[in-house]
């Protein structure tokens, strides 16, 4: 069974895009009485029009989520226009600190995936808590930037998506390094075929994609992330060994230690099973290592009580 603890807009597109795909039973949780049992019934009856027999079911109760082997957290406060993911450290953070005691209780062989932002942050405060082993805490952003990336690479080049392999990693956040030279398009860097301009506006547009849809529509993205932890969630329920940019708990790859940042990840069954060490020129070290810097800044704003 995969659980989804929080049925706001992201957890119940996440809920839409994991029962396209008919991976496994789907429990749906909150704790606003009556939304995720709204939420399982709308989308099956959306399942029996599609002829899909996947089965989803809502509940406020957080013991829904026993035998699940696969929690996705989208539980926590979104940002508003104009806010940044920063701004939203305390507020989430008791929110991570509260689910990662029932998953605990309730799922303590689950993989874990965070959604919750500050996004790093808040995979820091889950892994801590929860004491899992690292390949169990997995943090979504990188695909969800890495795709923004490729969106707008693509629409430049006139190529499909899927011709592109972007890469963006670090922080999920005002500091996230997206890397043009290692993201490449028939085998060519991006910087290779792109000018400086144009690798200039597509790195901008990318940093800055969450808040234009936010500020956009007065509510922050929910489509995008709900189909980048299907695609993760499948990696993991189908043992794909599939290359993600997700983030992780760096215990010296990279020559970083007691962090958790977006880099390329293999998922599969038991969660993150490789570490991908990108080669990284001077360069770019030095604009990933900043990046690494404001997330380390986001968890020191956690109140230490959350620690504990
Ligand atoms: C985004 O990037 C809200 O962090 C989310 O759209």
């Amino acid at each position: 069974m995969i659980t989804i603890i929080g049925a706001g807009r992201v957890g119940a597109s996440a809920a839409v895009f994991l029962a396209l795909r008919n991976l496994d039973d789907i429990m749906l949780i909150d704790i606003v009485e009556n939304l995720p049992q709204g939420h399982a019934l709308d989308m099956g009856h959306a399942l029996s029009i599609l002829g899909i027999d996947a089965k989803i079911e809502g509940s406020n109760d957080f013991s829904a989520m026993k035998g699940s082997d696969l929690v996705i957290v989208t539980a926590g406060f979104p940002r508003k226009p104009g806010m940044t993911r920063e701004e939203l450290v305390a507020k989430n953070a008791g929110i991570v600190a509260d689910i990662a005691e029932k998953i605990k209780k309730y799922a303590p062989d689950s993989i874990v995936m965070m959604t919750t932002n500050p996004l790093d942050a808040m995979a820091y405060l889950m892994y801590k808590r929860l004491g899992f082993p690292r390949e169990r805490v997995i943090g979504f952003s990188g695909v969800l930037d890495s795709g923004r990336l490729r969106y707008y690479a693509a629409k430049v080049l006139g190529v499909s998506y899927s011709s592109i392999v972007p890469i963006v990693i670090g922080q999920h956040g005002q500091k996230m390094f997206p890397v043009p030279r290692l993201s490449t398009v028939g085998g060519t860097p991006l910087t290779e075929i792109l000018s400086k301009e144009e690798i200039d506006k597509i790195v901008k547009e990318t940093i800055e994609a969450g808040a234009t849809v936010t500020r956009l529509r007065g509510f922050s993205s929910n489509y995008a992330p709900g189909a980048g932890l299907a695609i993760m969630a499948e990696a993991v329920k189908k043992d794909l060994k599939k290359v993600f940019l997700a983030s992780v708990y760096l215990n010296g790859e990279y020559g970083i230690k007691d962090v958790t940042v977006s880099v390329p990840v293999v998922i599969g069954k038991n969660g993150i099973e490789r570490i991908i060490e990108l080669p990284l020129t001077d360069e770019e070290k030095k604009g990933f290592l900043a990046s690494v810097e404001a997330i380390k800044a986001n968890v020191a704003q956690i109140p230490k009580e959350f620690f504990e």
